[in-house]
């Protein structure tokens, strides 16, 4: 006889009643019944949705029922039917039931009740078997298969820029060092720390951002993008910032600050889009569960323009809010690096709209961004978004050797570092631009939820890697 194969849930809820038998395996969600019947909600990850197997109790074994439980794994083997119940179009009627793993009720922490995220947090090894987290999950997942997908289309090559580095790319010296050498046992000269017999030869660390390697491939290949784990060791214990985090970096020859923005524009907005069209039932989950404005959000989002203003527009419109009665924790003045206050306030309050802030103060932001005539301003580019702040920070970078050369000195960072990066402003320089997407803001904006802890799996913040 030939072997029947698993359907996952997804296409078993699609399917019309059937004579043929189906198998289903998955995780046990809840039981409930009589002394003649039970119902087991059977979920195997697929979809939000369960799948009800209905239980004679006369077929089953009674040691086998006895071990479904809440989180057990099992295998049913059965007829799919019109469901007679409500909230299911079908149902299975089980033949037969392999219990592959039981999940003693006294122990296992996941129960049908809800569980506080918090809570969740101290079991990421299991949260991902509840709704919320499979939720994210699906929609963490399809937005990355959207950002290969719309930079696919559009002809970027997708580039692996390298994970440890002997440089500082956003010059914040916020880096995880990375080593071989004994801590315990160092070596030392007049110099300090003899890194010498280091795996390297040399001190390095861990990148914050693939941008400088990335910008050497659009000055050959034209248009690139980056999409890779990047690390950050600063120590902000804040629901928007975590020290290992996603980033996507585009680099482009040729484009200049408003094609800079037209990019971010259009990207989000076709990420936001791809959202809507192809999760549906996990955002409408998300939108019942956490956030009733999330979907409205999200369609505002693709269907509006986004503002463009510059830096110092935006630091009188602060201003004017805060002679208008409006109080914020930081101070106001230009020059100040803009706190998630200050952006959200443009965002929520003044513009209610997606902002695109550029020529900022050039000693807030990196050396490698394109100087302005002014003297005193970058073509530096923020993103802001409604409850999220910054999403997407870029540039047009400095394509001028001289400039750059000059502003690298000034800022103290070790020439040695760097000759590779300048040779491209000396060897067919270009203009060139591009931006950095955080994918947790993204994941973060797209599924309504407010803390990036909840939407990677494993999140490493200060004093904490665990799992
Ligand atoms: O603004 P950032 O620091 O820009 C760069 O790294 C540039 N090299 C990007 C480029 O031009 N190619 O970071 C870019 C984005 C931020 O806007 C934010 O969304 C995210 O990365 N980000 C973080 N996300 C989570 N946790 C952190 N600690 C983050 N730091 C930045
Ligand atoms: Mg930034």
């Amino acid at each position: 006889m030939e072997k029947i194969k698993r359907t996952k849930i997804v296409d078993l809820l699609k399917l019309t009643p059937q004579e043929e038998i189906v198998i289903v395996k998955g995780w046990v969600r809840s039981k409930r019944g009589n002394k003649n019947v039970n119902f087991i909600a059977l979920n195997d990850g697929s979809t939000i949705h369960n799948i009800q197997v209905v239980v004679d109790l006369t077929k089953i074994d009674e040691n086998i029922l006895k071990s479904i439980t809440t989180g057990a794994c099992i295998c049913v083997t059965g007829n799919l039917v019109a469901s007679q119940g409500q909230g299911q179009s079908v149902e299975i009627i089980a033949v037969d039931i392999l219990l592959y793993g039981e999940a003693d009720p006294n122990e296992y922490p996941l129960q049908k009740k809800g569980h506080s995220l918090e809570f969740l947090r101290e079991i990421a090894h299991l949260r991902p078997r509840t709704n919320t987290f499979g939720a994210v999950l699906r929609i963490r997942h399809a937005m990355a298969f959207a950002i290969h997908n719309y930079f696919n289309e559009k002809g970027f090559v997708y580039m692996h820029t390298p994970i440890i580095t002997g440089s500082d790319c956003e010059g914040a010296g916020q880096m995880f060092q990375v080593t071989t050498l004994d801590l315990n046992n160092l070596t030392k000269t007049e110099n300090g720390i003899d890194f010498s017999d280091d795996f390297f030869g040399k001190p390095t660390s861990l990148t914050v951002s693939g941008q400088l390697e990335g910008e050497l491939g659009a000055l050959a290949l034209g248009g690139i993008y980056t999409f890779g784990p990047t690390f950050r060791a600063e120590n902000s214990n804040t629901p928007r910032h975590l020290a290992e985090f996603w980033m996507i970096e585009p680099e482009v020859a040729f484009n200049e600050i408003d094609d800079n923005m037209d990019l971010a524009e259009d990207f989000l907005k076709y990420l936001i889009r791809y959202a809507i069209d192809n999760c549906k039932d996990d955002l409408d989950f998300l939108n019942q569960m956490w956030d009733k404005e999330l979907i409205e959000r999200l369609d505002f989002v693709v269907k509006n323009r986004f503002v463009r203003l510059t830096y110092t527009e935006g630091i009188e419109i602060l201003k004017e809010a805060i002679a208008g009665g409006h109080k914020f924790e930081f101070p106001v003045e230009w020059g100040i690096d803009l706190q998630s206050e200050h952006e959200r306030y443009l965002v929520e309050q003044h513009f209610k709209c997606p902002v695109i802030l550029i020529d900022y103060p050039k000693d807030i932001k990196a050396f490698y961004m394109k100087q302005n005539d002014d003297g005193k301003t970058v073509r530096a580019m923020d993103v802001l978004f409604p409850k999220i702040g910054e999403i997407i920070g870029g540039s047009q970078r400095e394509e001028d050797y001289k400039k750059l050369k000059n502003r690298i000195l000034e800022m103290d960072i070790p020439m040695k570092d760097m000759w590779w990066y300048l040779d491209t402003r000396r060897f067919g320089s270009a203009p060139h631009s591009g931006f950095g997407l955080g994918f947790e803001r993204l994941v973060l904006f797209v599924t309504g939820m407010t803390n990036i802890r909840d939407v990677i799996p494993f999140p490493r913040t200060p004093k904490n890697a665990d799992f």
